[in-house]
This record gives structure tokens, sequence and C-alpha cells, in this order.
């Protein structure tokens, strides 16, 4: 039986404090990191070896997905630290998103057109790799919806009744 090399069980998990998880979050963070920091030097050491413009485009997918990332897993460290955690970081002020909210209802409809286009594309293309991108792309314009409305879930919750 392979090793787990994380002893991360629910049971385990639940026995211990906040603080003991917050500390293990904060190493499986990190050393993720570390990882998406590997997986940017191989995808581009494969794009310095070939001219295949598949393979080019997947590892630049891979590479660019790396780096965002560990960008997010860097905002998740940084809302951590113990100063962060007691401000709320990354909690939204209601009139931070008031600013923005015309801007991303606007956005949301043109989400649901990129998706509707994509499962347009996906239905027409007669092509098996083409398709397959086209599934990528369509992952891609339901998961961007998925985040916008991870951003709408927060403004109902301020405005239950709106
Ligand atoms: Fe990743």
């Amino acid at each position: 039986m392979k090793e787990k090399k994380f002893g991360y069980g629910s049971a385990t998990v639940m026995s211990q404090s906040k603080e003991e998880r917050l500390e293990q979050l904060k190493n499986t963070l990190q050393e993720w990191q570390t990882i998406e920091d590997a997986s940017v030097t191989h995808t581009t050491a494969v794009l310095e070896t070939t001219t295949s413009a598949l393979v080019r485009l997947v590892m630049e997918i891979m590479r660019q997905d790396s780096v965002m990332h560990k960008k997010v897993q860097q905002a998740l460290l940084d809302s951590l630290a113990p100063d962060s955690l007691e401000k709320g970081a990354l909690g939204l002020q209601p009139e931070e998103l008031d600013d923005v909210w015309a801007i991303l209802e606007k956005h949301d409809e043109q989400e649901q057109r990129a998706i509707q286009m994509a499962e347009h594309a996906r239905e027409a293309c007669p092509l098996a790799i083409q398709r397959h991108l086209l599934d990528y792309l369509l992952e891609d314009e339901r998961k961007h919806e998925r985040l916008v409305a991870y951003l709408e879930d927060f403004e109902r919750s301020l405005y239950p009744d709106a």
C-alpha cells in the first residue's frame, strides 16, 4: 500500500486546535508554492525543446495557471498572517463591492455569452483535438462564471432582501 505522505485525515484534523490547523495549512500552501515554481520551470523547459503547436499551447496554459495558482496561494498565506486574520483580510467591505457591482453584473452577462459560444463551438467542431481545446475553453468559461458567483454570493449575504 502506498504510504500517505500527509496524515491529514479528517479525524486527525478534528482533534487539532485552530492554531495547529492554520499552521498546517500554511505549511501545505508553502510546499504547494514550490511545486508551482517547479511546474513553471518544467513547462518552460518543454517549451524550449518542442516546436509542436499543440504541446506548446498546453505547456503555456499550464505555465500561466501555475503562476496564477502561486499568486492565489500567496494571497491565502498573506490572509493567514496574525494581523491579517485580526483585520479579516480578504473579507470584502460592502462599499468595495458597491463600486464594482454594475461592471460585475455586465461582466456576468458576458461570461454567459462566452459559455454559449464555447458550447456552440464545441458542438459544431468535427475534429477531435480541436474539440479537446474547446472543452478546455468551455470549462474555463464556466470556472469564470463560478468565480463571479462567489462575489455575488457575498453581495447576497450582505443584502439578503435585495
Ligand atoms: Fe497548480
